[in-house]
């Protein structure tokens, strides 16, 4: 039976992941005139800020020609870019099908956690005017990112339930591994052959239908 549904954000509930990488492009491109690839998105999903940025410092053998205290520098300038960005998301930029499916989850009684490696996941959830779906967000400061399953970990362990009693949602490739790792039942949002990894596929939110929803949730998953 299961008890907790644990969603990422950025992707998931809306479309701030591509307001994280245009930042990061933007930041890069004005501090060393290079134009980064799109192939490196993925590698920046589901990781801290200053993970996303060695990650792409990395990709172009720039991890070592800057200094830590100029990573920080480029990391604060990437987040008040992201920031400015986003400033005006209300809730015309929550995905089709979120609330519906939060409306259904909360009618049966299922539990709904944040479960996001984004430090501004709790201003974004507030601009989006959801937070009161929400009982419990996780904080990701001190996690390991994904594809680490801490931060779904740290959902599950708040209510003390069991993996069998919790279902992750994630578009990225790290965080659908994340939710594995955890031994939970993992939804995947976007494409199905980059997340083959996940226990089920739908393009989007608002493709789930209550029919799978009902299986699902009074199914045994252990
Ligand atoms: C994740 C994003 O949700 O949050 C990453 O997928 C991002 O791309 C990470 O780096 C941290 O976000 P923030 O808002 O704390 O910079
Ligand atoms: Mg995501």
């Amino acid at each position: 039976m299961i008890k907790l549904f644990i969603f990422d954000l950025d992707g998931v509930i809306t479309s701030t992941s591509i307001e994280h990488f245009s930042a990061w492009k933007e930041i890069i491109k004005d501090r060393f005139n290079i134009y980064i690839n799109d192939s490196i998105e993925e590698k920046t999903k589901g990781v801290s800020r200053m993970q996303s940025l060695n990650r792409i410092l990395e990709s172009y053998d720039l991890e070592y020609i800057i200094s830590d205290n100029e990573k920080v520098r480029l990391a604060t300038l990437k987040n008040e870019l992201y920031k400015s960005m986003i400033s005006n998301f209300d809730e015309t930029n929550i995905y089709p099908g979120v609330i519906k499916l939060f409306e259904y989850l909360k009618k049966k009684n299922i539990l709904i956690a944040l479960g996001s490696a984004s430090k501004n996941g709790p201003s974004i959830i507030d601009g989006l005017g959801i937070r009161n779906y929400f009982d419990y967000i996780v904080d990701p400061t001190d996690l390991m990112s994904k594809p680490h399953p801490d931060i779904f970990n740290k959902a599950m362990n708040h209510f003390n339930l069991s993996p069998s009693e919790c279902v992750g949602i994630e578009d990225a490739i790290s965080g659908v591994t994340s939710i594995k790792s955890a031994k939970m039942y993992a939804i995947g949002i976007g494409n199905q052959e980059q997340l083959n990894h996940a226990d089920i596929v739908f393009k989007s939110i608002a493709e789930i239908d209550n029919k799978f929803l009902e299986n699902l949730i009074e199914g045994d998953h252990e």
